[in-house]
């Protein structure tokens, strides 16, 4: 078998659980990630380049004669981090600039939704605020403002009010709060519903679904207080039934993957359909360009064949959906954060780890904001470390993550006790 060396890039929770994933194919040469992080650092060579710097990655890809390259994050995409490297002859793991827009540009997705008939919240794109103020008040539904640019996952406003939503545009139009990002706006249809994330690796017009998972964005139990980049999530999540699935799979995957093709972007890579489970079907919420953290830490385990050949294959071209195998099990992760997170956070404090060897074979700690000073895995993020547990129940699964969690210790840590709430709330109904 030839073997192929890779350089996964980014420094978070999903590119620990790629590392990972991939570190598992025999097809496997030399693996390194740039920048990486402490837990990275333990699991494969790394190196010192930005996932922002486009053209020292292409330099770093050149000279490690690297035969793929998988992007963890969006913004390295969106500002055409694989367009660079296919014109270098390398293969990539995620879109081109023409695809990324999907993700950069929530104005250019809400009018892709509309020109290919796919479901999603009712709204219009505004620059101007007068027009936007006057499409607020007129409006015959609640509303939501999105900056339209990348704005870290910060750029949703969810107001109460008519008048707060106004002042949200304002904010953004007038003000620049979300600086360029919020130049344009996108004000739409508050929707009421069950949310799901569905990640598809896609190929041009072939695809593989994952399973479907659940994040929980904000930071309190119950799903009170301030959003955070992901507390905790799990799949497969049966809010999304199979009823559900192929709703999806017909009024909102092949029209997308249909625009796709006739805008001409030849899509290579993760596409994360954040839906809405409402009354009248599944509609989407927002495009994603990249694995969603930490949904791609419990998708990553449930990959049975070899998820390096799938990611491969993808990127170059020849997707085989029928190699793919999907295991028959349940995974959770809970997020272990940082004091004050996500405000300002405590950093440089020491972590006490689960001794290895109490580390079921079947779970993973998976590092985020670490980093490896003198030996030591330090705290160096809001998002910290990610417990991983699978099992053949949800409840074993979320059983051995917590029990991670216990055993893993740092200065003022704290994670979320109700992860799969509302999922366990079902099955024991
Ligand atoms: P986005 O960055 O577009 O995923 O939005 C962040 C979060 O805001 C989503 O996960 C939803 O919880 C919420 N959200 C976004 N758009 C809507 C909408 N039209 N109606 C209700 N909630 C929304
Ligand atoms: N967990 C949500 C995201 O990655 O966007």
């Amino acid at each position: 078998m030839k073997k192929i060396n890779v350089l996964i890039i980014g420094s978070g929770g999903r590119e620990h659980a790629l590392v990972k994933a991939v570190k598992k194919s025999p097809m496997l040469g030399r693996l390194v990630c740039s920048p990486a992080n402490g837990g990275i650092a333990k699991d494969c060579e790394v190196a010192n380049v930005k996932a922002e710097d486009i053209e020292g990655i292409v330099a770093l890809a050149k000279e490690g004669n690297f035969d793929l390259v998988i992007s963890g994050p969006e913004v390295p995409l969106s500002m055409g981090l694989a367009d660079a490297l296919r014109a270098e002859g390398i293969a990539v793991y995620g879109p081109n600039k023409n695809g990324a827009i999907l993700e950069a540009s929530k104005a250019f997705s809400k009018n892709f939704l509309k020109k290919y008939n796919i479901p999603t919240a009712a709204g219009e794109n505004f620059t101007d605020f007068a027009k936007a103020k006057e499409f607020i008040e007129n409006a015959p539904f609640d509303v939501v403002i999105k900056a339209s640019g990348l704005a870290a996952g910060k750029g949703v406003i969810i107001p109460e009010t008519k008048a707060e939503a106004i002042e949200a545009a304002r904010e953004m139009l007038e003000d620049g709060v979300f600086g360029d990002s919020g130049k344009e706006i996108v004000v739409e249809e508050k929707m009421e519903g069950e949310e799901s994330s569905i990640m598809l690796m896609v190929c041009g017009k072939d695809y593989v679904m994952l399973p479907p998972s659940q994040d929980h964005k904000r930071v309190g139990e119950g799903d009170t207080g301030l959003n955070t980049g992901g507390m905790g999530a799990y799949a497969p999540a049966a809010v999304a039934t199979d009823a559900v699935l192929e709703d999806v799979r017909t009024n909102i995957i092949a029209p997308t993957l249909a625009g796709l093709q006739s805008e001409g972007i030849d899509y290579r890579g993760t596409l994360y359909v954040g839906i809405m489970i409402t009354k009248n079907g599944a509609k989407v919420v927002e495009f994603n360009v990249r694995f969603g953290d930490p949904e791609c830490q419990v998708l990553m385990p449930l990959i049975e064949s070899d998820a390096l050949e799938l990611i491969n294959d993808i990127a170059n071209g020849n997707l085989d959906v029928s190699k793919v195998k999907i295991a028959n099990k349940f995974t959770a992760i809970v997020v272990m954060c940082a004091e004050g997170y996500p405000d300002a956070y405590r950093k440089g404090d020491v972590i006490t780890f689960t001794p290895e060897d109490d580390i079921p074979e079947d779970c993973w700690i998976i590092h985020a904001g670490t980093k490896l000073v003198d030996g030591n895995i330090v705290t160096a993020g809001g998002r910290v470390l990610g417990m991983v547990g699978s099992d053949a129940t949800l409840q074993g699964a979320l059983d051995k993550a917590y029990a991670l969690c216990k055993t893993t210790s740092f200065k003022g840590g704290f994670y979320r006790r109700d992860i799969a709430h509302r999922e366990l709330a079902r099955l024991n109904k």
